[in-house]
């Protein structure tokens, strides 16, 4: 079936490179892409465990997918990269190191991840004459100026000091032994370049900023498909605890305040960034969604609500328990007070505003990683009792 951009022109089936496409977003954009257009997904990534429902052969789309296993970190020369983006219409980069219990012990990756093994997929993307997408983060806004001032201040309420907008808020980050920013400051750099390299090459891009997206298959949970020692994001964090019956850790009180966005939502919006590229090239583009900014301790409350309904079990049964960040995350930790998107710009170009709300997105998440992880789980109690009285385990201590 035929399919018109925003613009009412016909939209051409695209040959797409998907730089770390098989990771959380890139496994929902490469759905989108598959089931919803004509576009062919060229994914390269180290591991497609999340995309392998993609990968079978005999699929209606199954010759519009292939998957590259590739580090490009490894792929010295970049024998397999170059030819790959010479191939492709369009590029996105979502390759990264970006979990933040990753920021301060491997520096090193996280830094290279982020900026410096990016630098190649810009200057591959100016030589063929490519349009890049490229993943950033929110991170890069930092800390916002409200929160330099006094908890009692005046000023405290006004929106400018913590609304975040694409082109006037400043990037504010921590002291350097503050080493949580490694990440943000690396995201920062790359789209520092990428703007700049377009002025002077006329590179065609656009910079996605997501806010906290979550759903299905965010990273892992711990022990089951990812290792027991590392630790996953916020809400995989949780969801693993809810699992196990286990409290939830609340870092420093979980005071922060985040804007959760629903994965397939967001989706809609790259789709819309690919789709109508006189609309957003030599844009960067803030996507999340600001109905659903709460901090981290009302994230939890409301996981454990939403858990214990589903469950059908008594919500007094889960609980949440305070650890300071140099106990979870090591010294050096820092975080940003409030994440507010200003969506005025993405709204205004691509007519694009997100409607879920949070207590419907965690339901979704959490329905789903029961169906996903319960058998797992469930031998993981088995295998705990033969041991155990099992009092220990239930009991949520850790
Ligand atoms: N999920 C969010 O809400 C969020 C928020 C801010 C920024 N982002 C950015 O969006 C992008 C995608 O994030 P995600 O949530 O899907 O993370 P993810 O970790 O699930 O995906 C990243 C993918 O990159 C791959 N990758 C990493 N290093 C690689 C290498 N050397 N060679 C090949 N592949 C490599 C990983 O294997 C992984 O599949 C990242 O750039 C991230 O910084 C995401």
């Amino acid at each position: 079936m035929e399919r018109f951009n925003l613009d009412g022109e016909k939209i051409k089936p695209l040959t797409i490179c998907l730089i770390g496409g098989g990771g959380f977003i890139g496994s929902h954009l490469c759905e989108k892409l598959l089931y919803k257009t004509q576009h062919t997904a060229i994914i390269i990534d180290i591991s497609s465990t999340k995309i392998k429902h993609l990968l079978r052969p005999y699929s209606c789309w199954f010759g519009r997918v292939q998957f590259h296993e590739i580090n490009v970190k490894r792929d010295t020369l970049h024998r397999h990269l170059e030819p790959l983006i010479a191939a492709s219409d369009l590029v996105i980069n979502l390759a990264a190191i970006c979990t933040p219990a990753n920021y301060n012990t491997r520096p090193l990756d996280t830094i290279k991840s982020n900026s410096v093994d990016a630098i190649p997929v810009v200057e591959f993307c100016i030589k063929y004459k490519k349009r890049l997408i490229h993943f950033s983060s929110c991170e890069v806004y930092g800390k916002t100026i409200g929160s330099f001032l006094p908890k009692d201040h005046a000023l405290q309420n006004v929106s400018e000091l913590y609304l975040l907008k694409e082109y006037d808020s400043p990037c504010i980050f921590g002291s350097i032994d503050k080493q949580r920013w490694t990440y943000a400051c690396a995201k920062q750099m790359i789209e520092r370049l990428i703007y700049a390299q377009s002025a002077l090459h006329s590179l065609e891009f656009t910079i996605v900023r997501p806010f906290n997206w979550i759903g299905p298959r965010m990273d892992f949970i711990r022990g089951i498909d990812g290792p027991r020692e590392a630790v996953p994001r916020v809400l995989a964090c949780f969801t693993g605890n809810l699992l196990r019956g286990k409290p939830l850790k609340l870092v420093d009180g979980g005071q922060s305040q985040r804007s959760f966005c629903y994965i397939k939502e967001a989706i809609e919006a790259v789709l819309l960034i690919i789709e109508n590229p006189a609309r957003a090239n030599g844009k960067i583009f803030n996507v999340g969604n600001p109905e659903n900014d709460v901090t981290i301790k009302q994230l939890a409350e409301l996981m454990i609500e939403v858990y214990a309904d589903v469950t059908k079990q008594p919500a007094s049964k889960f609980t949440t328990i305070d650890v300071s960040s140099n106990n979870f995350y090591g010294p050096g930790y820092d975080d940003s007070d409030k994440r507010i998107p200003d969506m005025t710009i993405i709204n205004r170009e691509l007519g694009w505003k997100p409607a879920m709300r949070l207590r419907t997105i965690l339901k979704l998440c959490l329905d789903h990683a029961i169906n996903e992880y319960k058998s797992a789980i469930k031998n993981e109690c088995d295998s705990l009792l033969e041991f155990h009285t099992g009092y220990e385990y239930f009991s949520g201590s850790e």
